[in-house]
């Protein structure tokens, strides 16, 4: 069987304590033992990284980040250096999710610097989170709107030919809202993504170096109807990743 090139993320964002964590870690290790088709990547936040990593010792699952700071190492309280994450053994991290965006008041100036810095630094690879909130949907802006982060989060930005950037499109209005958008929407919203970064790179640029991923209450009932769409390289999944039998269900359904 071919295997799938897809990738599945789990962001537990804020929502566990250690413990919680680490049981959390232990149930999907458990749960995906046979697993091995496509990519599984959690991340929790930082405290609990180190252990996590530990646990998933002798397993297919990856760690990733939700969040990096722009420069390697200096005074700058309470931030973490890409090459810590590294250290700690992340390959993957969370860029400008929208609720950085909305209470850490990250902006796509902000954004755009933290992927320079991770460009820089070997074995790490950013998810770089855009999509529209609801008032720019109703008004159709939607398009602009992801053209104009797009532009301004990877303007300028040197991808080596080995390196990789995942684009999660994530409509504000969709994350845990309890229900995903229309998976059509999605696939439009997908295109606009493509057309926008293949003016940047170039089509084979964004053919070998780009994924393109959703995210937005996508859960074991309604991912089904997201895993046929055309240009879905994988998917980021909040609320469902928080119990290993659910989360097991809809990575099973996407890594076919
Ligand atoms: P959700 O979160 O699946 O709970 O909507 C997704 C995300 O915020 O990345």
């Amino acid at each position: 069987m071919k295997k799938s090139k897809k990738i599945i993320f789990a962001n537990w964002k804020m929502k566990l304590g250690l413990k919680e964590t680490f049981d959390l870690a232990k149930g999907i290790k458990e749960k995906f033992k046979d697993f091995d088709n496509g990519k599984i990547v959690v991340c929790p936040n930082f405290v609990p990284l180190l252990e996590v990593k530990k646990i998933l010792k002798d397993s297919n699952i990856m760690v990733g980040a939700q969040n990096v700071f722009w420069e390697t190492r200096g005074s700058y309280t309470g931030e973490i250096s890409p090459l810590t994450l590294v250290e700690a053994g992340c390959e993957y991290v969370i860029l400008g999710h929208s609720e950085r965006r909305k209470f850490m008041m990250e902006n796509y100036e902000m954004i755009h610097r933290k992927i320079k810095a991770i460009m820089a630094v070997e074995g790490l690879t950013p998810i770089v989170c855009i999509g529209e909130n609801w008032d720019e949907r109703k008004t159709d802006r939607r398009d602009f709107v992801l053209y104009d982060q797009i532009q301004q989060a990877l303007s300028g930005i040197d991808i080596a030919a080995n390196q990789e950037i995942v684009v999660a499109y994530e409509p504000i209005w969709a994350i845990g809202s309890g229900t995903a958008i229309e998976p059509s929407e999605a696939e439009y919203a997908h295109k606009i993504v493509r057309l926008t970064l293949n003016d940047m790179f170039g089509m084979k640029v964004v053919n070998e170096n780009f994924k393109i991923i959703y995210g937005g209450s996508i859960n074991s009932k309604n991912v089904k109807s997201f895993t046929g769409l055309e240009d879905l390289g994988g998917l980021l999944v909040g609320g469902a990743s928080l119990d290993p039998e659910e989360f097991y269900k809809v990575a099973k359904a996407t890594l076919i």
